[in-house]
This record gives C-alpha cells, structure tokens and sequence, in this order.
C-alpha cells in the first residue's frame, strides 16, 4: 500500500516542519521512547482518520516505532497538510490517503482505502471510519479489536451507535480525557480558530462584533481569545447553563434572530446544524463574514445561502464572497469547514500533545486489554489521563505540591471540623 498524496516532491518541506512540531510534543516523545523498547503494538493494524498535519504525522510516526502498520487517511477534505502527507509516504514509509481540496468521492474514497488495510484498530476524529464500516464494510467487525475517538461530534455519534445497539467494537473516548477538551477544544481551538479567520480575512479584530454560536469548550476557548483581541463578543446557546456561564464570564448573550442583526463576523462551534439559517442571512449587515469551527460543515445553512446569492466569486484564499439580490454581501470562509484547518494550520503542536498522547497510551490500552471491554463507548482511564497532565507540567519545568499523610487522612476522613 503506498497512498496518494497530491506530490511527494513536498515531502522534505513536510519533514522539517514535522520535526518543528515534535519539539513541542514531549510527552508524546516519552511515549515514543517507551514504545521503540518495548513495541508494544507488534504487528498491530491500524487505520487513523485524522487531519493530516504536522502532529498527526508525529502520532502515526510514534505508533510506527511501537510496531504498528500505520495507514492513514483524511478526517475534512480541505484539513490535509500535502507537504505533510507526501513526508509521511516517502520519510516515514506510512501510506496515506489524502489530498487538501479533494472532492467528496475522493474523500470517502480515501476512507475506504484505508479501511482496505483491514484494520485492528480504527482511530477516527468524527467517526467517518466507524460509520463507513457499518454502513459498507461489516465483513471487518471480525478482526477489529477496538478503536479511538478524537472529537466532540465523533463521540456523539458512537454514543448515539451504542445506544442504538449497532456499535460493534470498544471505543477510547479519548475527547472526554481532561487532558484533551480542556485544552485542546478551550485553547487548542481557541487559538487556532481566530488564526484561521485572521490568515484568511486579515481583518483587526478590535471593535468588532464576533458572535460564537456555542459555548462549550470550544466555544469558551474562541470567546475568550477574541475579547483578547479587543472584540465585542456576543454568544449564542441553546443550554441555558451555558448560557449563564456565558452572561456571569462577561459576555453579552442573545438569540442568534438578534445577534445575526448585529454580528460582523460568525463563528459557529455548536457541533450542530442549521445554527445559521437563511432567516439569519437575510437580515444580516453588509460584509458580514460567516464561519465555521465546528466538526462538520453542516453549522451553517450554506445552500440556503447558495440559493439567496445572485452571484459567488472567491476574493481571497478560503474567501466566498456571496452577493445577495438587493446587492449586499456576505462572506463565508473556508466553505464552512473547520477554518482552523481549512485556512491554519489547525492547533498548536504544544496542545495536541496531550491529545495524542492520549490517543498513543489509549491504543496501548485497547491492545493489552481487548479481552475485557466491550462493544461500548469507553472514557480514557484515569492513569492516563493525569499521567499526560504529571509529564506536561515536568516538561513544562513546572512544580507542584503533594498531599501529606495528614492532608490525606483530612480528605479522606469526617470526624474532624468545628
Ligand atoms: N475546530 C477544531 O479543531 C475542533 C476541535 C475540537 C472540537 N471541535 C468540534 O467543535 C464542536 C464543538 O465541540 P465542543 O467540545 O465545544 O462541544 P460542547 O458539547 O462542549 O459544546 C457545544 C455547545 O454548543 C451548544 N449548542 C448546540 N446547539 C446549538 C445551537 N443551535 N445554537 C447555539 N449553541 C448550540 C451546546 O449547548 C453546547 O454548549 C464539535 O463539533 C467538535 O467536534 C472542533
């Protein structure tokens, strides 16, 4: 198996910025490390669906030196990294599937391919993987062991699959670590979301209305860094505790039939659909530029746009310029898919990190104890999970403090108080 990647004359540029991210990535290099001696995954098939960046290539890379058959396929047509991709097939002799701004064929192509490896474990980021071999390949059930999950939206999917009695196989929910979305979804997508808008506008967003559809941890990580920015930020949300977090964090909070009047720009991050509408479309102001951070490109109602538009050119890269009838245009970035990705580079090597190490220890886990789970939605086990927050803070050079004895018999007690 070989892959396709757009052109592998990328791969050197690809390798020197791999190795750029891996500085940054020192947990999971003790997890390499680890795995070199013992190999624990000797032999193991696994196909990874996961955006192809520069910290995707450094996990696959980690599960090759642990003695994994790594393949790897695109988790968004528009997330591929081509340098990275063609680095992977020619440096690291890792197969992948995927090419930025493959059409949708291609991109459940792609899918297929890597589930023609006859995986052992799946590792997905949204479920595509587990999802494909429901719906088309079943016939691979038989020889799969178990499988991670990357993201928030995947997860919802799998739980909605075990709840209905089709999941087939053990998933690590490796999004419910702590370690994960507190960091990853809160500052990993907080960061990258407005470097995605930025890179692609160029717009200061100083004194600007930025309306956040969502405010989980995503959506807190991009209200946050945008009021950073001096931005007038304005949240949306149907989960009126969220939205009393939003109102008591400071935020200004209100139905998206009123916020759509004001926004100058739109960041959805719900992880639902239909968040804006063509009712919205039609009463937003001149210019207004509309995206999307959220899994899929579901969040924003993009054919009902489609239809409104008299005419559509792109102005920038990842830039739509959509005119309406009575001449008033709108922007949509990066098609509606996630603009961290779509546009950057997706997030910062330091945060994905604890992710995939998360993702590294958790097909470890699965390896050693498939005999024991089921075919159920697990959360990472709790070992790992503080052990990725012990080693980020020791390479941090960051100290804490340890309970006593006597703090502990106080915590663990009831007798003492007044
Ligand atoms: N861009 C990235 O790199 C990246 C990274 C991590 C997660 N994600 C994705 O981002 C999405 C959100 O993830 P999360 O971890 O913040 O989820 P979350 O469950 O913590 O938060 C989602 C929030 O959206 C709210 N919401 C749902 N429907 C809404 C609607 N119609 N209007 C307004 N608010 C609504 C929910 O009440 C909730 O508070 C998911 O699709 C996830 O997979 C993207």
């Amino acid at each position: 198996m070989a892959g396709e990647v757009k052109d592998a004359k990328l791969a050197a540029k690809g390798k020197t910025r791999i190795e750029w991210a891996n500085q940054w990535m020192p947990v999971l290099q003790l997890s390499r490390m680890r795995f070199v001696k013992e190999r624990p995954l000797e032999g193991v098939r696994i196909s990874a669906c996961l955006h192809v960046t520069t910290e995707t290539a450094n996990l696959a890379i980690t599960l090759r030196d642990g003695g994994a058959e790594v393949v790897v396929c695109g988790s968004n047509p528009l997330s591929t990294q081509d340098d990275v991709a063609a680095s992977l097939v020619e440096d690291s002799h890792i197969p992948v599937f995927a090419i930025k701004s493959e059409d949708k064929n291609t991109y459940y192509s792609h899918i297929v391919s890597a589930l023609d490896h006859h995986p052992q474990i799946t590792m997905d980021d949204g479920a595509d993987l587990v999802t494909t071999i429901l719906k088309k390949r079943q016939e691979l059930v038989a020889g799969i062991i178990g499988g991670t999950e990357e993201t928030t939206t995947g997860v919802i999917r799998l739980r909605s699959m075990a709840k209905n009695g089709v999941l087939k196989y053990p998933i690590i929910s490796v999004n419910d670590a702590d370690t994960k979305h507190l960091f990853d979804n809160r500052y990993g997508t907080g960061q990258s979301t407005l470097d995605g808008i930025i890179r692609s506008t160029n717009l200061l967003l100083a004194g600007l209305n930025v309306i956040i559809s969502g405010y989980g941890w995503c959506g807190r990580g991009v209200a946050s860094r945008a009021r950073g920015h001096g931005a007038h930020v304005i949240i949306t949300e149907i989960n009126p505790t969220r939205a009393l977090e939003a109102v008591m964090d400071g935020f200004r909070v209100l139905p998206m039939s009123e916020a759509a009047k004001i926004g100058d720009i739109f960041i959805t991050v719900s992880g639902n659909k239909s968040v804006i509408t063509g009712e919205h479309f039609k009463v937003m102001k001149e210019g207004a530029v509309v995206a999307n951070s959220g899994h899929f490109n579901v969040e924003i109602d993009i054919p009902a746009l489609e239809k409104m538009a008299l005419s559509k050119r792109q102005t920038r890269e990842f830039v739509d310029e959509y005119t309406l009838r009575e001449g008033r245009k709108i922007y949509l970035l990066g098609e509606g898919r996630l603009i961290n990705l779509a546009a950057a580079e997706g997030h910062p090597a330091a945060v994905m990190d604890m992710s995939f190490s998360n993702q590294a220890l958790s097909v470890d886990y699965v390896v050693k104890n498939a005999k024991k789970l089921e075919p159920k939605v697990y959360p990472v086990p709790a070992e790992i999970d503080q052990s990725v927050a012990r080693l980020k803070l020791e390479a941090l050079g960051i100290g804490i403090d340890k309970l006593s004895r006597d703090q502990e018999e106080y915590l663990a007690g009831w007798a003492e108080g007044t």
